[in-house]
């Protein structure tokens, strides 16, 4: 896949090669990433971060990858801040972004609305989350940080063995993670959830395309057992008609160090997009887990910035060149010491 220019939209665009791309430009934003080095190539870019539905670290992250690239950051946040509660057209709003920014990041409540913006935009479109379809950002990050991990624990990579728990019909980041898993060969997944938030069935038909076996069980402590990594996910209470609906579901999975030494195999790692739903009544993955080592849920936003400032600059056509516009770094950083 040509990157330059092109929107990122769906997982459907990517083939693994393009996938390997993204990783290896991403391993190579380290330096700036963790504040050893500035890098100012994207000197004078503007990208426009539009967030039509709640967002911290996805929202936060897109603007931190385009600021370390030294890029600028303009931003809308809600809809009804924004001309869309007017009734403008996301056709129409995509026309007047492309004239102010060089790149656009978006998240909207409905299915298909970023592909829908992206058709009025002549500037790169970046999905971050179009309701309960796609998230394919997350997915790219999250594969990254299974690599890394899996890495980190001296671990093969040949074979992964993957329980995707929760809320599985609403979830975008699982809806994602999985079509992208599925350009890779030997994934075994397991798909754990209430029947009423069953995987849909189009992603489990990506997995039988590509040749992947599966296991389906509403049998939480089943999940647990013999994974290399255990991705929990909040029930998307925004995506029911009522509260009183999803809290029919909400604190039937929790995760806490308890269970985990019970039933997970050494070194399971754990991961979730979060936010996680730390209310009582749900608490998906209790705070009891924070010292767990294998507990990667603050790694996977770290990776995250290192992915998405790959993307940008693939995007944007600077991947070969960030060498040339690094600079000494003059700031005190935490992370140096
Ligand atoms: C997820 C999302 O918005 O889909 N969060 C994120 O982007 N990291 C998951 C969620 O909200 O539960």
């Amino acid at each position: 896949m040509v990157f330059q220019g092109q929107h990122i939209l769906s997982i459907d665009q990517l083939d693994r090669e393009s996938v390997e791309r993204i990783i290896q430009v991403a391993d190579t934003m380290t330096p700036y990433a963790t504040r050893q080095k500035c890098c100012n190539v994207l000197d004078g870019a503007i990208l426009a971060n539009l967030f039509f539905e709640p967002s911290t670290r996805t929202r936060i992250s897109f603007g931190t990858a385009f600021n370390l690239l030294g890029g600028h950051v303009r931003e809308t946040v809600g809809m009804t801040t924004s001309s869309l509660s007017k009734g403008e057209s996301l056709y129409d709003t995509a026309k007047v972004t492309a004239n102010y920014a060089d790149v656009v990041a978006m998240r909207h409540p409905d299915v298909g609305s970023v592909a829908e913006f992206a058709r009025g935009s002549n500037v790169p479109v970046i999905n971050g989350g179009d309701g309960p379809n796609e998230h394919p950002t997350q997915a790219l990050l999250d594969l990254y940080t299974i690599y890394n991990e899996l890495e980190a624990l001296g671990k093969d990579k040949a074979t992964i063995k993957i329980a995707m728990i929760g809320d599985l019909k609403n979830g975008r980041t699982v809806h994602s993670l999985t079509r992208l898993l599925c350009l890779f060969p030997n994934i075994e997944f397991t798909f754990i959830s209430p029947q009423a938030l069953a995987m849909p069935d189009k992603i489990l038909s990506s997995c039988d395309d590509a040749g992947l076996s599966f296991n389906i069980s509403e049998d939480f402590e089943f999940g647990l057992k013999n994974q290399d990594v255990i991705y929990l996910t909040r029930v998307q209470e925004e995506r029911f008609t009522t509260q009183e609906e999803a809290n029919l579901y909400r604190g039937k999975y929790c995760l806490n160090q308890s269970l985990y030494k019970e039933h997970c195999a050494k070194n399971t790692i754990i991961m979730h997009p979060l936010p996680r739903d730390a209310r009582p009544e749900a608490n998906e993955l209790s705070n009891d887990m924070n010292d767990n080592p294998n507990l990667a849920i603050f790694r996977q936003t770290h990776y995250g910035v290192k992915v998405r400032m790959a993307l940008f600059a693939l995007v944007l056509g600077v991947e070969d060149k960030l060498t040339q516009f690094e600079q000494p770094m003059n700031w005190y950083s935490p992370r140096h010491s």
